[in-house]
């Protein structure tokens, strides 16, 4: 039998998932875990970079674990796994920092956009010298932590030390997977060894997922304040969607479609059957669209897909005897990958033992 290629993807332990990871993310782990060899892990490691409060990390590593299984990620067929349970990984961290530039580091699209959240720099329309000399500057007492800056090198090291070729992550994850791809290059052509594939992400469609919020423009997300959780009741759900920007509506046939407007399109198509996309955009080229109605709609599909979740993950989130036999096994299986690829890692930089 051909060996399965290995996926491997993790999420934040931030909080809750909402409909961009779903869409981004774990919908995609569900469906490869049958075909593929999977490892899915949750990121506590990388929730540092922003110093969370220590009780509420662990709670947020629950939810998460528990949203994964409670959206179908199947312990049986995936390997599912807390970062920190596999020490590994943080060695391997040290070492593969040794050979990333501290310049394409600041260079990357994350990192200047949380260390200017941080720094409280407010306009994106600010230079990137003006970014770098407000971080290096001591003209003030708030940091941006080392952590932040090397959070690509860490994120590289989850996928190469396990040798992944798939990642399914969405679109603003690709910065850090093309810093990977270079990261696996250079450390091969130094040593001159053929030891890390180059990973790509993975979508069912041909293109990367960006979901929008529902607040008119940009994506969702945690911290943009615009997100439906899956774990949302359904008055929540519906009170959310129907309170979503849109514009006066079309004057005009075929009139083109204003950003706030696409973005609930955007999530229609990702939720709703192909025909009911169809029937409103067919519906917005005749102007004879009722955005409440379409609303409706959309707020219907949602439910379909979350509250299924949001019982199961109650449940599981309870279960504390399953969620750590789920991570013990876990942790086993990827520790022993992880341990292989370290061992070879240390090999071609020289770090050898006398006894
Ligand atoms: P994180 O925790 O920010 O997000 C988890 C996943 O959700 C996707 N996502 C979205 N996709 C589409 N539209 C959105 N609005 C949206 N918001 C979030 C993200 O693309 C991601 O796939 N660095 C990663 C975690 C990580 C990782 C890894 C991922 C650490 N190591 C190794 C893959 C492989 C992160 O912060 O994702």
């Amino acid at each position: 039998m051909d060996k399965k290629e290995i996926v491997l993807s993790g999420i934040r332990a931030t909080g809750n998932l909402h409909l961009g990871n779903y869409y981004g993310a774990l919908s995609k782990f569900v469906k490869m875990q049958q075909d593929y060899d999977c490892l899915y892990f949750i990121a506590d490691l990388h929730a540092l970079t922003t110093n969370p409060d220590p009780a509420q990390l662990h709670e947020n590593v629950k939810n998460i674990l528990a949203e994964y299984l409670a959206a179908g990620v199947d312990p049986e067929q995936a390997t599912i796994f807390v970062q920190s349970d596999v020490p590994e990984v943080s060695e391997m961290y040290l070492l593969l920092n040794m050979h990333v530039g501290i310049g394409e580091l600041m260079r990357t699209t994350s990192f200047k956009d949380k260390a200017r959240k941080q720094l409280g720099i407010s306009t994106a329309a600010d230079s990137d010298e003006e970014i770098e000399k407000q971080i290096i500057g001591t003209n003030s007492n708030k940091r941006v932590n080392a952590g932040l800056l090397t959070y690509p090198t860490l994120m590289a090291v989850d996928i190469l030390i396990q040798k992944a070729t798939k990642v399914p992550v969405g679109k603003d994850q690709e910065q850090h997977l093309e810093l990977t791809r270079r990261f696996a290059r250079r450390f091969n052509s130094f040593y001159g060894v053929d030891l890390f594939p180059e990973p790509e992400n993975f979508n069912f469609g041909d293109h990367a997922v960006k979901v929008p919020g529902l607040d008119g423009s940009g994506k969702m997300g945690k911290s943009e304040g615009n997100c439906i959780y899956l774990v949302d009741d359904e008055k929540t759900i519906r009170k959310k969607v129907m309170k979503a920007v849109t514009d006066q509506g079309p004057t005009e046939p075929n009139q083109p479609v204003s950003e706030p407007v696409e973005n609930l399109f955007t999530l229609m198509e990702l939720t709703s059957a192909p025909e009911i996309v169809t029937h409103y955009r067919d519906a917005y080229a005749d102007c004879s669209i009722r955005y409440g109605d379409l609303k409706k709609q959309l707020a219907e599909d949602i439910l379909k897909v979350t509250l299924p979740i949001r019982e199961r993950y109650q449940e599981i989130r309870a279960d504390d005897e399953y969620l750590a036999r789920v991570t013990r096994m876990g942790a086993e299986k990827a520790r022993e990958r992880a341990a292989a690829t370290l061992a070879e890692v240390k090999q071609a930089m020289g770090i050898r033992k006398f006894y």
